[in-house]
C-alpha cells in the first residue's frame, strides 16, 4: 500500500476529551454530593471491572496541573471536560454554588488558558445529582429540568467570560437507554415510557439552557452553545425495502430523536405516532414544543466510535415484551468486519465521512466537530518498550484512518471544525472502569496512578505542530 501525506484543514483543531466523573475522584465532595454515576457504583461495585470506579478515578481533582502540562506536551489545542453538577452545586433546589468546587473549576479553566489550551465545558456527562435521581426519578421529572436550568445559569455566570464553548449534555440518550429501555444497568428497571420521558426532558433542558445562555447575554464575545450527541451511524444489511426501513426506524429512535429537535427545532412527527401507538409517549405541552422550536443549538459535538448495522426483523415480536425500538429491527453483523475485540466495537473509519455528508446535506451544514472518537484496548502494558513507553501503533493507525475520512468530508464541504480524541489520559469507563485504556497518556494503577505518555501522545504532538500525518493512500479499494 503506498503512503500519502494528509494535511489538517486550516483552522481545524485537535484536542482530547474526558469528563468530570471519569477523572476527578471524590476528593472535595461533601456528604450528599453524589452523582448518579457515584450512586450506581456504590450500589453495585462488584459489577465494575476489578472493583475500580469513580472514587479516585485518575485523581484529576488533585493532579490537574500535572495533567495540563501533559496536555501541552501532547499538543492539545483544546480540552473538553464536564462540570460535575453534583459537585458544583451544594443545594440542588436553590442552585447554591459550592465555593470549594467553583474555585477548583475556576483554577482549572485558568490553568488551561494559561497554557494555551482552550477549555470546552459540558454541563452534564451523566453527573445528575443522585439526590435528584432518588427523590424525583431524575430526568423523568420536569422539576429536575428546572433545577438544571438554574444550575447551568450559575455556571454561565461564573465562567462564560472565559469559556466560549458550552455543551448542555454529553450523549443525552445513553443513561435511560441502558437503564430503562435495555435494563442492563442500575437500577435494572424496565420502563419504556420513562426512557422516552428522559429523552424528551433532556431535549427540553437543552432548549431551556440555550435560552438562558442567549437571553442572559452569556454568548457575547463569540460564545457558542451546543450539545454533544452520539449518533449511531446505521447501515442496513441490504438495499431491500424491509432492511432499509429497519435502518430508518433505528435512525429515528437513536439519532433523529435528538438531532432533529436540537438542530431543526422539531421532534419528528413519526416518533410521536409510534410512541402513541405503543402507549409510551412522553408528556409534553405545546408551550414546551415552542421553547424547543425557538432555541436550537449553535454547534454540534459528535461522538463517533463504531457503526451499527441492522436488518429487518426475522422473529415475531413477543406480544408481552414492553415496547422497544427493536420491535422494528435486528442487529446485523457484517461478515469479515474489522473489530476492536476489547470493546466489541466494529472499526469502520468511513463512518466519519458518511456522517459528515449527512450534516452537510440534511442538517443545514451546521458547524460541528468530533467530540469523541478513540480506541479502548485492554492490557496495554504488554506493548511497553524498554523505556516503559506503550507502543500503541494501533491507536495511531486508528486515529489516522478516521481523520483522513473526516478530512475527505471536510474537503467535500462539511463544516467540521475539530477532532477530539477520547481520551486524554486513561480513565474510568462506566462499569468497565480501567479495563479498556483510551488515553494518549497511561495511568499506572500499580504505581500511584503515575502518568506516562504513550507513543500516541508524542505522535499527537507532532500532528498538532506539523499539521500533517502519513497514512495509506486514499485511492484504494476500501479494506
Ligand atoms: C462515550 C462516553 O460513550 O464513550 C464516555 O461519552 C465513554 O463517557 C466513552 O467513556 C467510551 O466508552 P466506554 O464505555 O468504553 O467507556
Amino acid at each position: 500500500m503506498s503512503k500519502r501525506q494528509y494535511k489538517l484543514p486550516d483552522n481545524f483543531y485537535i484536542g482530547a476529551a474526558a469528563s468530570a466523573w471519569q477523572t476527578e475522584g471524590w476528593d472535595g465532595k461533601e456528604e450528599g454530593q453524589d452523582s448518579y454515576m457515584d450512586l450506581w457504583y456504590k450500589s453495585t461495585p462488584e459489577l465494575w471491572h476489578n472493583g475500580y470506579g469513580p472514587t479516585v478515578a485518575t485523581d484529576f481533582y488533585n493532579r490537574y496541573k500535572e495533567d495540563v502540562q501533559l496536555m501541552k506536551k501532547s499538543g492539545l489545542h483544546s480540552y473538553r471536560t464536564s462540570i460535575d453538577w453534583s459537585r458544583f452545586i451544594i443545594n440542588y433546589e436553590t442552585a447554591e454554588v459550592s465555593e470549594v468546587a467553583a474555585e477548583y473549576y475556576d483554577n482549572l479553566i485558568d490553568e488551561l488558558i494559561a497554557n494555551g489550551i482552550e477549555p470546552m465545558l459540558c454541563l452534564e456527562h451523566y453527573e445528575l445529582p443522585a439526590e435528584l435521581f432518588t427523590k424525583y426519578g431524575g430526568w423523568g421529572s420536569k422539576h429536575v429540568v428546572d433545577l438544571y436550568t438554574k444550575y447551568v445559569e450559575e455556571a454561565f455566570k461564573r465562567y462564560s467570560h472565559k469559556v466560549k464553548q458550552w455543551y448542555t449534555f454529553n450523549e443525552p440518550i445513553v443513561v435511560q437507554t441502558r437503564v430503562f429501555l435495555d435494563s442492563i444497568r442500575y437500577p435494572f428497571k424496565q420502563d419504556t415510557q420513562t426512557a422516552m420521558q428522559w429523552n424528551y426532558n433532556k431535549i427540553l433542558a437543552t432548549a431551556k439552557a440555550v435560552k438562558v445562555y442567549k437571553e442572559g447575554g452569556y454568548n457575547k464575545d463569540g460564545g457558542k452553545i451546543g450539545v454533544i450527541l452520539n449518533p449511531d451511524v446505521c447501515y442496513p444489511r441490504s438495499t431491500a425495502k424491509h432492511d432499509v426501513e429497519a435502518a430508518e426506524k433505528f435512525d429515528l429512535f437513536f439519532n433523529r430523536i435528538f438531532l432533529d429537535p436540537s438542530i431543526k427545532g422539531e421532534i419528528p412527527a413519526e416518533l410521536f405516532e409510534i410512541l402513541k401507538e405503543h402507549n409510551c409517549c412522553f408528556e409534553y405541552t405545546e408551550e414546551e414544543l415552542e421553547i424547543i422550536k425557538d432555541n436550537t443549538i449553535d454547534i454540534l459535538g459528535v461522538n463517533l466510535y463504531a457503526p451499527t448495522r441492522v436488518k429487518a426483523k426475522n422473529l415475531a415480536w413477543n406480544p408481552n415484551t414492553p415496547f422497544h425500538p427493536e420491535y422494528f429491527y435486528d442487529k446485523h453483523e457484517l461478515q469479515g468486519r474489522k473489530m476492536n475485540p476489547f470493546r466489541g466495537w466494529e472499526i469502520y473509519p468511513k463512518l466519519m465521512y458518511d456522517f459528515a455528508m449527512r450534516v452537510k446535506n440534511e442538517y443545514g451544514n451546521i458547524e460541528w466537530f468530533i467530540a469523541e472518537n478513540g480506541m479502548g484496548v485492554e492490557n496495554e502494558h504488554k506493548y511497553k518498550n524498554e523505556e516503559g513507553i506503550i507502543q500503541d501503533d494501533y491507536r495511531i493507525e486508528f486515529i489516522s484512518d478516521h481523520l483522513r475520512w473526516l478530512i475527505k468530508g471536510i474537503e467535500e464541504g462539511s463544516n467540521c471544525t475539530g477532532y477530539m480524541l477520547w481520551a486524554f489520559t486513561d480513565n474510568v469507563s462506566p462499569q468497565n472502569a480501567f479495563k479498556n485504556r483510551y488515553g494518549l497518556v497511561e495511568i499506572n494503577l500499580e504505581d500511584n496512578r503515575n502518568r506516562k505518555m504513550k507513543k500516541s501522545g508524542y505522535w499527537y504532538k507532532e500532528l498538532s505542530e506539523k499539521r500533517t500525518f502519513e497514512f495509506d493512500d486514499f485511492n484504494f479499494e476500501y479494506k
